[in-house]
């Protein structure tokens, strides 16, 4: 092998990097960037009632998002959550988009004073 041939099959591997590096750039936002103002309409219209419109649960115990409680954990693990439930606090799957709910944790983390 040349140093031509050689250049030639490093550039490739280059490129296939770039390729790779771009895809990601552009699935990360599309994951987590959730709309706050859509958010806020279905936290209204689906949490409200049980975590309170500034985020201070009416249940005794619960997690207060207006205090950033049981927000300190990332996008994902908070996803996981709200589509699973857990005792009374309903599970979203088939309920809620996944988008949906990227909606909503956007908003949660809006709701802290
Ligand atoms: C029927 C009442 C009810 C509704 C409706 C409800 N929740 Fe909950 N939620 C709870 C309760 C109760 C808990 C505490 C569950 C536990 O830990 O036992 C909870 C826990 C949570 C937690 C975990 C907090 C922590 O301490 O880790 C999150 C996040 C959450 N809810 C978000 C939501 C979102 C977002 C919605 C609307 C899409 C929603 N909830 C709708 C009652 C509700």
């Amino acid at each position: 092998m040349n140093n031509v041939s050689l250049l030639k099959v490093g550039g490739r591997a280059l490129r296939g990097v770039l390729l790779l590096s771009g895809a990601m750039l552009i699935a990360v936002p599309q994951v987590m960037a959730g709309d706050p103002l859509k958010g806020g309409k279905i936290y209204n219209q689906q949490c409200k009632q049980c975590h309170g419109s500034s985020g201070k649960s009416t249940f005794p115990g619960v997690a207060d998002f207006s205090r950033g409680e049981g927000l300190m954990i990332a996008d994902h693990e908070l996803l996981q959550k709200i589509r699973d439930g857990r005792g009374m606090m309903p599970a979203f799957r088939g309920i809620l988009k996944d988008g949906e709910i990227s909606d909503v944790i956007t908003y949660l983390r809006k709701l802290r004073r």
